[in-house]
């Protein structure tokens, strides 16, 4: 059994050629959108604990990135996540879950009050994740997304619990 965690990424301008392109292949296998290297690079992630990457603690560094939380401040008190993906033998096993309460702590304790964030009208999936926390569809997004239809989604921040 691998050991899964989330770990703090750094500034996507400094990553390894390697994990790069990880993400880049998570993108395009897991939600069908194509990435080229440079808009990976220059997502304005910064480095706090909702920029984590999912790794296998028992393979040797460097490891390779098989999930992406990446938020980051906005406008006023909303945080936005820009990636939020999870390689396929990965997804459904709470590692999502406990990605986005890492996050939502972090932003909170950053005096960050709202989450907004991009999804695929046909991801339901993760529409159905994003709306059991809190979140609605504001706006259609038309243009936004190659393949079609797109929704922006936004919700309150709630304090964590513990
Ligand atoms: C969306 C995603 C990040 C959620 O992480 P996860 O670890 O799979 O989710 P969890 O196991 O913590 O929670 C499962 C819940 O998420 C939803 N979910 C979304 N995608 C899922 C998937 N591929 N497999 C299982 N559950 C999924 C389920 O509705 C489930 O809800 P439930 O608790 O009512 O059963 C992850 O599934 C993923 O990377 N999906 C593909 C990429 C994607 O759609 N990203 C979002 C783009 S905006």
């Amino acid at each position: 059994m691998p050991r899964m965690a989330w770990i703090p990424g750094d500034r996507p301008l400094d990553f390894p050629e390697t994990a790069v392109r990880d993400v880049i292949r998570l993108f395009k296998n897991e939600t069908g959108e194509i990435y080229a290297e440079p808009s990976v690079r220059h997502l304005p992630i910064p480095v706090w604990d909702a920029n984590l990457l999912l790794v296998d603690l028992d393979e040797a560094p460097p490891r390779a990135v098989q999930g992406v939380m990446w938020a980051t401040p906005f406008k006023d008190d909303i945080v936005r996540v820009a990636a939020f993906v999870i390689g396929a033998q990965h997804q459904g096993q709470k590692m999502g879950s406990r990605a986005w309460d890492r996050f939502t702590a972090e932003a909170w304790a950053k005096g960050f009050r709202h989450v907004q964030l991009e999804v695929k009208a046909d991801n339901v999936a993760a529409q159905r994740f994003y709306t059991r926390r809190g979140l609605t569809v504001q706006q259609e997004l038309h243009g936004y997304y190659k393949s079609g239809l797109g929704y922006m989604m936004r919700g309150p921040l709630v304090p964590p619990s513990d």
